[in-house]
């Protein structure tokens, strides 16, 4: 990791010479273990931050003027601090550090011109959260020496993806990233916002193939559901008035709604899907992979079958896995609709695995699918 700050700052003087010396802020990526699509309904979450990062370099200027580069994507945008409050969105890559920058200053925090370099180990768009991993990277470095408890740095960077990005997360990601911890993942509940470290055996590692599909049906999918799961609460609402979230559903409440088509299987996930993240955490604490990994294909064919967020090409990942030495577990991860399946492996079958679900998947579909070991990393931080 000294490596990287040092090749980091290197970059950094050669991109801003005038710039002072910088500060570099790591935030890592996040794969979820267990509990998706239940963040925004109040429900449980299993996420872990991994070792791959987003890093960013910064000083002040004496500029008034924002000035950020992204080096992946050989990208650079600047802003006028004075202009920031009436930045529209671009619909670009600029739009989570910009609406972050904004957010901030929304939420009554003050900062000078900056030069901002922007370098990621984390790869883009797979689903492994290096979206929100820039948004929290950005906002420790905005920040600076200003304090800010990290569960207000994730919910201000959630407000920046929501308003300014324009999609209709939930809090797990940024959440995630703000607070992983070293050795293992965490329990999150998303209506208190309570949360406990949940600590993971060595022997198992988790594993995250890439399907390298991204559906356009993404971004409209996820909101469909978060539509569909409003509908289900005014639906059972009717009869139990005090449901206020599908956090509050029974499964008696579930089994009352049958007839309610494609809503009885969004509700019958999301109440399922809490119970199984309870049931994965205390298989976990028992040191048992092999009931963990029944869990997570529990919650695969949930979200295949009942929320209706997976792709051919995922199930596929998914069937044939569980078909390796090895192999605990395995299930999409995250929003669904392509992305990655998260794999629960022991550590000895990783060389394998990792040959096998790459020659079958091309034998299949064609197409190499990345493997990335995701070791548990800390949350967001300064670093040095
Ligand atoms: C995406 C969102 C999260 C969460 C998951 C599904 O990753 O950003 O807030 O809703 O999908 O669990």
């Amino acid at each position: 990791m000294a490596g990287q700050a040092t090749e980091l700052i290197e970059k950094f003087r050669w991109k801003y010479p005038k710039s002072g010396t910088p500060r570099v802020v790591r935030a890592p990526g996040r794969i979820n273990l267990i509990g998706d699509h239940t963040d925004y309904n109040e429900g449980f979450v299993l996420p872990m931050a991994i070792e791959l990062a987003c890093w960013i370099a910064s000083a002040e200027n004496d500029l008034g003027i924002l000035r950020i580069h992204s080096e992946d994507l050989q990208k650079y945008i600047e802003m006028p601090i004075a202009l920031l409050a009436e930045a529209a969105p671009r619909d670009d890559w600029s739009d989570y550090p910009i609406g972050v920058a904004q957010e901030l200053q929304a939420a009554g925090v003050e900062f000078p011109g900056m030069d901002l370099f922007i370098d990621s180990t984390l790869p883009m768009g797979v689903g492994l959260s290096s979206s929100a991993a820039l948004e929290c990277a950005v906002a420790l470095s905005l920040l600076g020496n200003q304090r800010m408890e990290r569960v207000d740095i994730a919910k201000i960077c959630q407000r920046a993806e929501n308003y300014f990005a324009g999609t209709p997360c939930g809090i797990m990601d940024q959440f995630a990233i703000m607070h992983g911890r070293e050795g293992g993942a965490i329990r999150l509940d998303c209506r208190s916002l309570e949360f406990e470290a949940v600590p993971l055996m060595r022997s198992a590692a988790v594993v995250a193939v890439n399907s390298m599909v991204k559906r356009e049906l993404s971004a409209s999918g996820y909101s469909d559901r978060r539509k569909e799961c409003e509908a289900a609460i005014d639906l059972i609402a009717e009869k139990h008035p005090e449901v206020q979230s599908l956090r509050d559903v029974t499964p008696e409440m579930v089994q009352e709604i049958e007839d309610a088509g494609p809503l009885y299987g969004r509700v019958h996930h999301v109440v399922s899907e809490n119970m199984r993240v309870a049931a994965f955490v205390q298989a976990a604490r028992q040191n048992n992979p092999t009931a963990m990994g029944k869990y997570m294909v529990q919650s695969h064919r949930s979200l295949r079958d009942d929320y209706e967020v997976s792709c051919p090409e995922v199930d596929f990942l998914v069937e044939t896995a569980m078909e390796l030495a090895g192999v605990y577990g395995a299930r999409m991860t995250g929003g669904g609709f392509g992305g990655c399946t998260v794999n629960l492996i022991n550590r000895e079958s990783l060389p394998e695995f990792r040959r096998r679900i790459k020659a079958f998947y091309q034998y299949r579909y064609g197409i190499d699918p990345q493997v990335f070991l995701c070791e548990p990393a800390a949350g967001a931080g300064q670093f040095g």
